[in-house]
């Protein structure tokens, strides 16, 4: 069995990244290559040729065909081989499996299981990240540690008190307690953290230009496997919030695609959203350099902890805490659907 759950929508890519060159990237395990068809589509394929299992991103795009580097079978974008050097007949099995892709809000996502459940209608909604209400800053990091590892780190967010210090974290962050909700019908994981009166850090002050004390809240969504967002409201301490629920100050998104690369690596792809400022490009540059950082923090400490878990026998214990319920939620809720 397969570690990953299949039937789902990852994010394979930035649509900026892939075009009329061949992109390799390995995705829950498979070799997948990326490329565009002339008409813009996106495409995925094995990326294994059927005869000796040569990466076909070695190989040469030609109009929408890949043409193997290495003895030159010929490939069309659906897998199927076209053409075989020194014969004329293509035998029938030759061809590689083509995977399904969605692209929108600037990702293409790719189904991985079973192609025939591939629905479109459930891919999760990032509009945010390509909505003129909204400014985007966005990267992606290649994470050599396991998907579980940030799946915890992203749904217990008190670890932004010490490993995020200076930037986005602030004492009050661990000390106030959440709530975390869990819908098992819709597979989903929400936890919420509304914080009154408190430090305005780094991250918030140079971008909405608010001051101590602040009212900030942490409203994160999971669906799982492989979408997260964080909707942040910052006020100044006292703004009302209206009928709606959650009115006056910045609001800001931060968007996790989850993609498990092998079982030790991932593919984090993020973006920050705002809906201030949207033309200052002083704030995007900034939001850009502080979740790099952020980023960053948690790559380096998730990349010593993947060495500590991988050198650990199987069934260590560890000690869950009131701060594991979103995790532990999330944990379950991903075993449930990888069986
Ligand atoms: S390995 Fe691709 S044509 Fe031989
Ligand atoms: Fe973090």
């Amino acid at each position: 069995m397969s570690a990953f759950a299949q039937n789902y929508w990852y994010v394979a890519a930035w649509s900026k990244e892939v075009g009329r060159t061949l992109v390799s990237r390995t995705i829950c395990g498979e070799p997948i290559v990326l490329y565009r068809s002339r008409d813009g589509q996106p495409v995925a394929l094995a990326d294994r040729c059927v005869h000796r299992r040569y990466p076909l991103s070695l190989g040469r795009l030609t109009d929408d065909s890949i043409e193997c580097g290495y003895h030159g079978f010929v490939f069309d974008c659906s897998g199927t081989c076209t053409f075989v050097p020194g014969q004329d007949r293509v035998p029938r099995t030759a061809r590689v499996p083509r995977y399904q892709l969605v692209e929108r809000d600037k990702w293409i996502w790719i189904w991985i299981g079973d192609q025939s459940k591939a629905d479109p209608r459930l891919v999760p909604d990032a509009h945010w990240l390509d909505d003129p209400a909204w400014a985007s800053v966005e990267d992606m990091a290649h994470s050599p540690f396991r998907h579980s590892l940030l799946v915890d780190n992203l749904m217990d967010l008190s670890h932004e008190t010490y490993l995020h210090a200076g930037l986005i974290g602030t004492p009050e962050v661990a000390r106030t307690p959440f709530t975390t909700h869990v819908d098992d019908e819709r597979d989903q994981v929400t936890f919420s953290r509304h914080m009154e009166a408190v430090a305005c850090p780094p991250f918030y002050e140079k971008t909405t230009g608010y001051t101590t004390p602040i009212d900030r809240w942490q409203d994160v969504f999971f669906q799982p496997p492989a979408f997260w967002v964080n909707n942040v409201r910052v006020a100044p301490h006292g703004t009302p919030v209206g009928p709606r629920g959650d009115e006056g100050g910045a609001h800001v998104k931060i968007v996790h695609g989850l993609t498990p690369e092998t079982e030790n690596s991932t593919w984090d792809f993020w973006a920050v959203v705002r809906d201030f400022a949207l033309d200052d490009d002083s704030v995007s540059q900034a939001l850009l350099t502080m979740n790099r950082e952020v980023v960053q923090q948690d790559l380096d400490a998730l990349t010593v902890l993947e060495q500590v878990v991988a050198g650990e026998p199987a069934g260590t214990q560890e000690l869950s805490v009131a701060i594991d319920a979103g995790g532990l939620a999330a944990r379950e809720m991903i075993r449930r659907i990888s069986r």
